[in-house]
C-alpha cells in the first residue's frame, strides 16, 4: 500500500459507497433541499412520496435547481422555469410555449442510487461496491428513536468514524460527561470482519448511576455492560449497549456525510427500549448525547490534517486500538477494490 495514502472526505473511491445526505424529515414535496456530498452539490425533493436526488445543476444554464420550487412531484428551475419530474425528465419548457418538442438532453444528472433507511436518506453517487448498513433496532417496534439535530463540523469523516470506534479516549475526552467513572485500561476485545463490515465486542464494568435499582438496594452500583460496535463501510456506525444486570438496550447510530475536504455533516440517532414512551427522558438523553458529541468534536475539529491515514505504518497502534486499526484495513481494502474494478 502507498505509505502516503490518505482518505480525504472527497477521495474518488467514496463515489462507489453509500452516504447519508439528509434526515428523511428534511426532504419535502413542497421545496427542494440542497445537500453537498464529496464536493458535489445535490438537490433532493419528494415525488410521489419517494425521494428524488440529482446533481444540483440545471441542464439549461447550470443554475442551482435548489433555488427553485416544488409542487405536484415536479421541480421547477428558478431561472427560466423548466419543469422536471421525479425521474429527472424535463416536462415543460415555458419559453417554447405549450406543446413544443422538448430536447432529449434536457434531463437532470442522476446519482447511482438513493435509499431511505433508519429515518435517513442515503445516496451512492455511483454503483456502490459495499452494501448499505442496517440498524435492526430501527425497525423494531420495541425501540423508540430520538434524533439529534444534524451538526456540521470542520472534520474528516474517516477520523470521526475512528473516534466513534475508539475505546481508549473516554476518561480523557469525556471527563465532563460519562468518562469520569471509566477506567483508562482497555481490556482485550475481539474484532470480527464480515465482508465490508466489522464488529467489535467488549464487556466491561461501569458505575450504573442511572439505575433506580441501585438506590433501592436491589442491584449493586458497579454493573456490567456489553458494547457491540459495528461499522459498515465507509461511515455507517452503530454502538449497541446492553445493560446486563439492569436490562435494557441503547443503540447509538452515527452517520457521516463527507461534504467537502473541510466539512462533514454528522447525524446521530438513539434507539432505546428502556424509556417506556417517556418523551422527557428521551429529550434528556438527546441533550446528553449532544454534550458528548461536542466533547469529541473539540478534538476532531482541531486536527490540521483532515484525512484518515490508511497505511498502518503511518501511525502507532496498540492492542487497545484493534477496532480502529481494522477501520484502516477495511477502508484501505475498499479503496483498492474500487481501483481494481
Ligand atoms: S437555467 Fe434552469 S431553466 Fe434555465
Ligand atoms: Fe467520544
Amino acid at each position: 500500500m502507498n505509505p502516503n495514502l490518505l482518505l480525504t472526505n472527497t477521495h474518488p473511491a467514496l463515489r462507489r459507497c453509500w452516504h447519508p445526505v439528509a434526515r428523511s424529515t428534511e426532504v419535502r414535496s413542497t421545496e427542494p433541499l440542497r445537500a453537498t456530498l464529496l464536493g458535489v452539490p445535490l438537490v433532493l425533493f419528494r415525488s410521489g412520496g419517494r425521494v428524488a436526488c440529482f446533481v444540483d445543476r440545471c441542464p439549461h444554464r447550470h443554475a442551482p435547481l435548489s433555488l427553485g420550487t416544488c409542487d405536484g412531484g415536479m421541480l421547477q428551475c428558478a431561472y427560466h422555469g423548466w419543469r422536471f419530474d421525479g425521474t429527472g425528465r424535463c416536462v415543460a419548457l415555458p419559453a417554447l410555449g405549450e406543446g413544443a418538442a422538448i430536447p432529449s438532453q434536457a434531463r437532470l444528472l442522476p446519482v447511482g442510487a438513493v435509499e431511505e433507511r433508519s429515518g435517513m436518506v442515503f445516496v451512492a453517487p455511483e454503483t456502490p461496491v459495499a452494501p448499505l448498513g442496517k440498524i435492526l433496532e430501527s425497525e423494531d417496534p420495541e425501540f423508540e428513536a430520538g434524533e439529534l439535530p444534524p451538526i456540521r463540523a470542520r472534520a474528516s469523516a474517516g477520523l470521526l468514524a475512528d473516534n466513534f470506534l475508539d475505546m481508549a479516549h473516554f476518561p480523557f475526552v469525556h471527563r465532563g460527561t460519562f468518562g469520569a467513572d471509566e477506567s483508562a485500561e482497555v481490556e482485550p476485545y475481539e474484532v470480527t470482519r464480515q465482508g465490508w463490515s466489522f464488529i467489535a465486542r467488549r464487556e466491561h464494568a461501569f458505575a450504573n448511576r442511572e439505575d433506580p435499582g441501585v438506590a433501592q438496594g436491589i442491584r449493586p452500583l458497579v454493573q456490567s455492560r456489553r458494547l457491540t460496535y459495528r461499522l459498515d463501510a465507509p461511515f455507517h456506525l452503530q454502538l449497541r449497549i446492553d445493560f446486563v444486570e439492569a436490562g435494557g438496550t441503547n443503540v447509538i447510530g452515527f452517520f457521516l456525510q463527507p461534504e467537502t475536504d473541510e466539512s462533514c455533516r454528522v447525524y446521530t440517532t438513539l434507539w432505546r427500549n428502556d424509556l417506556g414512551g417517556d418523551a422527557d427522558a428521551m429529550a434528556v438523553a438527546i441533550k446528553f448525547e449532544v454534550e458528548v458529541l461536542e466533547e469529541d468534536l473539540r478534538v476532531q475539529e482541531a486536527y490540521d490534517q483532515l484525512s484518515l491515514p490508511l497505511d498502518p505504518r503511518a501511525e502507532v497502534h496498540t492492542r487497545a486500538d484493534r477496532s480502529t486499526l481494522e477501520l484502516r484495513r477495511l477502508l484501505g481494502d475498499l479503496v483498492e477494490a474500487v481501483i481494481e474494478s
